[in-house]
């Protein structure tokens, strides 16, 4: 049986020891539920929570209380359009580059959907940005892997409206990337704890002006008094958070950020496999070289097909639509191969699977 080499962080980071162990020590040592109780371990658990919001806050360039914790990007997503109470008046800009977890909340909304142009190089066209209400904005395409100029596309989508409500999906530009929501000036800005090598179950939605939009989600920890049926709700963020938040993947949140901060994913291993893959003379790359990821389709054969035989060779990768069907449609593909990569992977691990690529192919 072949060592497993995990080239799938783009779908999932893997977790250091400091995150496990970060969550274990909370579990074994300090585990309570927050804000409901005044005992030493519910104090404990409020301030690990203030600390986590206050480091994030610091990650994005944020205030501590713009940053509430969810479930992740597609629960922000959801959540945004929610709160931003659309209809058939309002129009929503999207692009080819989204994830249906960015784009599929606002087409359910019954909102006006708009496909903003894409520029030769599949980046969003700074040029031709068209009037929109709500601008949903993948700072990274999961297939393209290219970086978008958000500060500048959301200058530009304010001189058709002003008043455009900007919102960035930031689940794989949060990898590679500083977030500075102050640059972007941004409205809306969400990610994943599970991409940056914490939990799965946790996410950030970052929120500008919190005092302008109301919840949507009701229950306990998110009001200050209720009285018969009225309530009084808390202060912005801890409205937006009912229920009990994901406190054990909260717990491991501070050595993700900090350990990401120290060592982002090599990404000359990334440019090492595209310059091989690009001998191959089967292989399409769809990719550019400086990009965060490879991806590429196989000639003569179904990217499932090449996903079980690189797969029995112990190689985790992703194939398929990769939840981005618009850009696949674009590209004439139903699906691709994608290579992505953590801080801990080597370039033993790549020249290996490049070989299996090769042996696969030939
Ligand atoms: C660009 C992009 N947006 C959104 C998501 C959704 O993230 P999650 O499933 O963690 O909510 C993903 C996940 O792959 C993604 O790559």
């Amino acid at each position: 049986m072949n060592k497993i080499i995990y080239l799938d962080s783009a779908a999932s980071y893997l977790k250091d020891d400091v995150v496990v162990n970060a969550q274990v020590d909370f579990l074994s040592k300090h585990y309570a539920n927050s804000g409901r109780g005044i005992c030493a371990r519910a104090v404990y658990v409020d301030d690990m929570i203030m600390r986590a919001r206050q480091r994030v806050a610091e990650f994005m360039n944020a205030d501590k209380n713009q940053i509430v914790f969810n479930s992740g990007t597609t629960d922000g997503m959801n959540t945004i359009s929610k709160m931003l109470n659309l209809g058939a008046d309002k129009t929503v800009l999207v692009s080819d580059l989204d994830h249906h977890s960015a784009r599929l909340p606002f087409v359910k909304s019954g909102a006006n959907i708009c496909v903003c142009p894409l520029d030769e190089n599949f980046d969003i066209d700074i040029d031709n940005i068209p009037y929109a209400d709500v601008f949903v904005i993948t700072a990274m395409s999961n297939v393209l892997g290219r970086p978008q100029d958000v500060a500048n596309i959301i200058k530009s989508a304010r001189k058709k409206n002003p008043d455009v409500i900007t919102v960035v999906d930031c689940a794989q530009y949060v990898v590679h990337h500083e977030i500075d929501v102050k640059l972007w000036d941004c409205d809306f800005a969400c990610w994943s704890g599970h991409k940056i090598g914490a939990d799965t179950g946790l996410g950030v939605m970052y929120i500008k002006n919190p005092e302008k939009f109301a919840p949507v989600n009701f229950g306990g920890g998110m009001v200050r008094r209720v009285v018969g049926n009225d309530l009084i709700l808390m202060d912005a963020p801890e409205c937006f958070e009912a229920g009990t938040l994901p406190l054990t993947q909260i717990s491991g949140l501070v050595s993700a950020i900090d350990l990401l901060e120290k060592n982002r994913p090599d990404l000359g291993l990334i440019k090492y496999a595209y310059d091989q893959l690009l001998n191959c003379s089967r292989i399409k790359l769809i990719t550019s070289r400086d990009a965060a990821l490879v991806t590429f389709v196989v000639d003569d054969m179904h990217v499932l097909d090449f996903g079980a035989l690189i797969g029995a060779r112990g190689v985790c990768l992703r194939v398929g639509n990769m939840c981005a069907t618009w850009i696949h449609e674009r590209l004439g593909y139903d699906g691709s191969v994608r290579i992505s990569i953590g801080a801990y992977n080597t370039m033993d691990e790549i020249n290996t699977v490049i070989r299996y690529i090769k042996e696969i192919l030939k």
